[in-house]
């Protein structure tokens, strides 16, 4: 299974929205695909559970002796594509895990389960860099950044890859950054053009792919589906589309790679 952790501190860069689309477009590929919302808000439970989720991935925290994973996966409308939920309460375990020693390693932990399940597994984080999102880094393998192709987008992202190489140096030596993608792409201007240029200049792990500005993409998530099955010809379905092929080609070619790429540099500029 891979495990890929879809993070970014700053609220509305595209996290939820790459990871529902993405998971779909992937599902679609006849991929198994699990979705795990590790986000307070819970919008990637609100888009995809086909019924209430009771407290949701919160268990695994609140009451973890008890509580396996299988037992919160749902299946939702699109074939292929599981959910395991969130909810408000998830909004209280950041603060309880804090102190708690050990918290980072919980959701590793239980993912020991479900290896063999499913062939992805996408975590949708919170804005933020706490305890949640370094429990998924932690059981992660690999990271996908979700940016906003507009100047703002590309601030914190010095500070997201050093929290990525401190997880990797102290719990996780298995995690890299896959991708850095560029969302909402306006190509109507000059300006999101030359920030995706940017990017690539900066980061060599940019994605490919760039997600354009799609109207479609905005409206799905209040239909409860997909972009793929919402709007099936739409520029958003197909930009995911692009991006799941991405995903599945290149990871041939990484694994040919014999030394990681190294973002300490790139962090301390
Ligand atoms: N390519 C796109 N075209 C149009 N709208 C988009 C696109 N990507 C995301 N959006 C919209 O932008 C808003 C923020 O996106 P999204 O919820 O995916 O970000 P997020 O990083 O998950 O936010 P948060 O940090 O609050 O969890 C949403 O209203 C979403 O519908
Ligand atoms: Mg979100």
């Amino acid at each position: 299974m891979r495990r890929i952790a879809v993070i970014n501190q700053k609220g509305g860069s595209g996290k939820t929205t790459t990871t529902v689309s993405l998971g779909a477009a992937l599902a679609e590929k006849n991929k198994r695909v699990l979705i795990i919302d590790l986000d307070p808000q819970y919008s990637a439970t609100t888009w995809l559970a086909t019924h209430t989720v009771g407290r949701g991935v919160f268990d695994l925290f609140a009451e973890t002796e008890k509580t396996g994973i299988r037992s919160l996966i749902h299946g939702t409308t699109t074939p292929n594509l599981s959910l395991v939920g969130s909810s408000a309460w998830l909004v209280g375990a950041e603060k309880a895990l804090a102190t708690e020693p050990g918290a980072e390693t919980v959701l590793r932990e239980k993912l020991a389960d479900i290896e063999d399940d499913f062939d992805f597994l996408l975590i949708d984080c919170p804005p933020t860099l706490g305890v949640l999102t370094v429990n998924a880094l932690t059981a992660a393998r690999e990271v996908l950044v979700p940016v906003e192709a507009h100047v703002m987008g590309l601030q914190g992202l010095a500070q997201l890859i050093q929290t990525v190489d401190l997880v990797k140096k102290r719990l996780n030596p298995q995690l890299n950054i896959t991708g850095i993608l560029a969302c909402r792409l306006d190509q109507r201007t000059k300006h999101g053009p030359e920030i995706v240029q940017k990017l690539r200049a900066r980061f060599p792990e940019t994605c490919r792919t760039t997600i354009r500005e799609n109207i479609r993409l905005a409206e799905c998530p209040s239909m409860g589906e997909p972009i793929t099955s919402y709007a099936d010809t739409s520029s958003g379905a197909q930009d995911y589309r692009d991006l799941a092929s991405e995903l599945l080609n290149e990871y041939e070619a990484k694994q040919d790679q014999e030394e990681p790429l190294e973002y300490e540099q790139v962090a301390n500029d």
